[in-house]
């Protein structure tokens, strides 16, 4: 349910969601015009804030679009915000857009962007989810070649995310070109003879914050690694697959189109990194 008193950033300035109001002339709703960043946020701990902050700006210059903040001015606005809200754990959204401006394609001229921010619980998944896994389904990418930007143009990934909601499923994998790329809000890895394999961060994926963690921490517990291309058939043959995303940590697929995956339960390996992931995060002090 929308709390219409929840505090949101609009601007400037911190105000109720109720009260926050932006012209419907603004580029990111008339276009799609901007970018945006989730940030999870443990015991009010931002995870890798300084990786969130250069991935935006990574995003803005692929958008062409100027930052309104230097990282110090958002470090400050985001614990800001962490602190009004009354829980600890929280995914914390903000969304930069090009701006108020009469419709043209054209980037409007001298134009503030529009800067939000809101911060929600962080919806972990259950233990139930980390325990038997999660059931996905997989689709053909059509998306554009630019997918390493977080653009707040989403309709590709909600369509794409629909399908998997259709099927009762919690993501949709995608191949383009016979090789996987990711989910509709999540990287993708598998695993094959004990080593861990993810697909390249090029602009065919969104380069994840947490599938960076996720290397790192299988580097860290000793499991062999691989960053290449990974095809259609060696995906759908792995020992195991697994999600990543800020809001999923990292998750096992048990089931995929509809059949039992990997044995229909989570693999040796995803265990192992699961555990050394939860040591890694920031716990509450
Ligand atoms: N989604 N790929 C896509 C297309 C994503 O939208 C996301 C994140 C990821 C994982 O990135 P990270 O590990 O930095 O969260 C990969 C966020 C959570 C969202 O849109 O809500």
């Amino acid at each position: 349910m929308l709390n219409p008193d929840q505090i949101v950033y609009l601007n400037g300035e911190f105000v109720a969601l109720g009260d926050a109001h932006i012209s419907v002339l603004d580029r990111g709703f008339i276009y799609g015009d901007g970018v945006y960043e989730v940030v999870p946020i443990y015991g009010r701990q931002p995870f890798r804030m300084p990786q969130h902050l250069a991935r935006l700006q990574h995003s803005l210059d692929g958008i062409r679009l100027a930052n309104p903040h230097s990282a110090a001015q958002w470090d400050v606005l985001i614990r800001e915000l962490a602190v009004k809200q009354p829980f600890a754990d929280q995914a914390l959204y903000l969304q930069v857009t090009r701006g108020v401006a009469k419709r043209d394609h054209a980037f409007p001229p001298g134009v503030p962007q529009t800067v939000f921010m809101m911060s929600n619980p962080l919806p972990l998944p259950s233990r139930e989810q980390v325990d038997k896994g999660v059931a996905v389904v997989t689709a053909e990418d059509n998306r554009w070649q630019r997918c390493d930007l977080k653009t707040t143009s989403l309709v590709g990934n909600v369509l794409m995310r629909q399908l998997a909601v259709d099927a009762n499923a919690v993501e949709t994998v995608m191949f383009r070109d016979g090789f996987l790329t990711e989910a509709s809000a999540s990287n993708v890895l598998i695993v094959r003879g004990g080593t861990v394999v993810a697909p390249p961060k090029d602009h065919l994926i969104l380069p994840g914050i947490t599938y960076d963690a996720t290397l790192e921490v299988t580097r860290d517990a000793g499991v062999p690694l691989e960053v290449r291309k990974v095809t259609r058939e060696e995906a759908l043959s792995a020992d195991e697959m697994w999600l990543s995303s800020s809001t999923k940590e990292v998750l096992a697929i048990a089931q995929l189109d509809g059949a039992p995956f990997a044995g229909g339960v989570p693999g040796p390996v995803f265990r192992k990194v699961w555990q050394a992931f939860q040591a890694h995060k920031p716990h509450a002090a």
